[in-house]
């Protein structure tokens, strides 16, 4: 006989976050909890973004998750959704809440006897890159090392970059219908779609074995200039390619850029793209093999589809 497994989702209305809970729930031996913000009528009302979360609430709670309010910022909350939990997935987004949310996550999770915890990581081999190189992967190594001190047992899940972002990546210039690339365009680059990465996910949940481990995961792994051909024969139009400089000039444009910048997006796309490029985030171990159920997506699959 197997038991079920109960699972709780952080940022279950996100992106991604709405995924996993489909995922899980297709698992079928998953009790699943998914955690959404309070809203009240009013602010669901005047915020077309809340009227969203609604729908995924509703669609989420058909499919047969449990609906658990909870907000990361306020640990009292976190208690009481985390008694009983096996594993709590996080797919809280990039923001100010990230690091002290997810800290306040792990503190209940290790108070409730939660057995793993998957932070919200889905992204290049993180911990490869040093402080620095990266605002927002930073923040994933800071709750890394906070999760290794917890005693709790994790698994994190990698996947290089989300391939619905292919054409937003400075690697693309679609305006001016230009690729442009930095070092010799060689690098082999790892891209995983989001539905492909929630079942991942789904499979990290109920896989003991990989406890204290990263699973990695690419539904394709292409360079640049593969990206390019792929984009090409895919779509049907052809692109002025473009020599940007090499990794250290990139390096330095990144840096120059961070002291005049006003926000974070001037730069922070440059920095995943310079883990990347540079392959200093790339995924050692891919292991799409242990799963071999799942057929991801490639590069070439997906453009076809001509939604990206
Ligand atoms: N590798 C890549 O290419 C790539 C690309 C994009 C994202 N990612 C990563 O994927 C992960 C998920 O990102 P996403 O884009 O799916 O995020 P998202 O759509 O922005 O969703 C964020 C989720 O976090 C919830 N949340 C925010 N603050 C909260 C709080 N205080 N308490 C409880 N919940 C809170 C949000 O709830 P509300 O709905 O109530 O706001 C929402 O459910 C992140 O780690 C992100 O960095 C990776």
């Amino acid at each position: 006989m197997t038991t079920k497994l109960t699972a709780l989702v952080a940022g279950s209305t996100g992106m991604l976050g709405s995924k996993i809970v489909s995922a899980l729930l297709d698992k079928g031996n998953i009790d699943v909890r998914a955690m959404v913000r309070r809203l009240s009528p009013a602010q669901a009302s005047i915020d077309d973004s809340n009227g969203e979360n609604r729908k995924k609430i509703d669609a989420m709670k058909a499919k047969g998750a449990a609906i658990v309010e909870g907000n990361v910022m306020e640990p009292e909350t976190l208690l009481p959704l985390c008694a009983g939990v096996d594993v709590v997935v996080s797919a809280i987004g990039n923001s100010e809440v990230t690091v002290p949310g997810q800290k306040n996550l792990i503190d209940a999770a290790k108070q409730q006897g939660v057995k793993r915890f998957i932070p919200s990581d889905y992204s290049v081999d993180y911990r490869k890159l040093d402080y620095g190189d990266n605002d927002n992967l930073d923040k994933r190594k800071e709750v890394f090392e906070y999760l290794q001190q917890s005693g709790l047992e994790y698994t994190l899940v990698l996947n290089g970059v989300f391939m619905e972002f292919i054409t937003y990546m400075p690697l693309f210039d679609l305006e001016h219908q230009t690729f442009q690339y930095w070092g010799d365009g060689e690098t082999p680059l790892d891209l995983t779609t989001t539905d492909d990465t929630a079942k991942y996910v789904a499979e990290a949940v109920s896989d003991p074995s990989l406890a204290n481990m990263a699973l990695e995961v690419a539904g394709d792994t292409l360079t640049s200039k593969q990206l390019k051909a792929t984009y090409e024969g895919a779509t049907g139009s052809k692109l002025t390619e473009k020599s940007l400089g090499s990794i250290a000039e990139m390096k330095a444009w990144i840096t120059n850029k961070k002291t005049s910048a006003s926000s974070l997006e001037e730069y922070v796309y440059h920095q995943y793209m310079y883990a990347m490029v540079s392959g200093k985030g790339k995924l050692d171990r891919i292991g799409n093999a242990r799963y071999p159920h799942i057929k991801p997506m490639t590069v070439k699959q997906f453009l076809s589809k001509g939604d990206s």
